[in-house]
């Protein structure tokens, strides 16, 4: 099913954080910043949970295990890097403690019209602790910051309610997403 975003008009809809509930005020001794997101980058940092935008500092294959530990197939390192390097906006959310990738959301496109969100993983030790929204709530904003107001993606049904509050609709207006398949195109010769 794919999915595709609403543009939102107004700031992301400020929503309740798991990861400790907390005002998204963060206080410093000069100035008080309210965070457009549901947890600032503060709070996660402060919960040793460090946001990344650049694969620099990216352990591919640590990257690639949270993919198989969710299910995806274990794709080769090197085709998964190039694809990375590909990749306009990305980001991670590395675990302090471990240095490992615990959260992971990156956005292809041409950076002005379209983008489509791919790979959104969270560690299944790391889950419902709101690093999920916590990265799709960047990616989406960078997108929009960035002025692409056409971004889609894929949905696994089961995780349509998680994509949902945060603006996705599924075929909107009717449109149906289509994939090019080999096996059907070789059916019909
Ligand atoms: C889907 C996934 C990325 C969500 O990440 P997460 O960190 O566990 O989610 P969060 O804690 O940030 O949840 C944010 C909100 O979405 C809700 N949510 C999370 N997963 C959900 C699901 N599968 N269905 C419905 N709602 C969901 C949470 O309850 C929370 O709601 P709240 O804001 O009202 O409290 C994660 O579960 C995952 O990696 N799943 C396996 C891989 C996958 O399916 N990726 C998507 C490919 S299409």
């Amino acid at each position: 099913m794919i999915l595709r975003g609403i543009i939102p008009t107004t700031p992301l809809p400020s929503l309740r954080l798991k990861l400790k509930p907390t005002r998204n005020v963060t206080a410093s001794s000069s100035q008080t910043t309210v965070s457009k997101f549901s947890i600032s980058d503060q709070e996660l940092e402060s919960r040793g949970f460090i946001l990344r935008r650049t694969i620099s500092d990216l352990d591919i294959n640590h990257l690639n295990s949270v993919f198989v530990a969710v299910g995806f197939p274990r794709r080769d390192p090197d085709k998964i890097r190039v694809a990375l390097e590909n990749t306009s906006s990305l980001l991670w959310i590395e675990y302090e403690k471990t240095r490992r990738p615990v959260a992971f959301a990156r956005a292809t496109g041409d950076d002005v019209f379209n983008a489509i969100v791919w790979d959104v993983v969270v560690d299944p030790s790391y889950q419902g602790m709101g690093l999920g929204k916590a990265v799709m709530e960047r990616l989406i904003d960078e997108l929009l910051e960035k002025g692409v107001c056409n971004i889609a993606l894929y949905s696994e049904p089961r995780v349509l309610g998680f994509y949902r509050p945060l603006g996705f609709v599924a075929d909107p207006g009717g449109i149906r997403g289509m994939v090019y398949s080999r096996k059907s195109k070789n059916k019909k010769l």
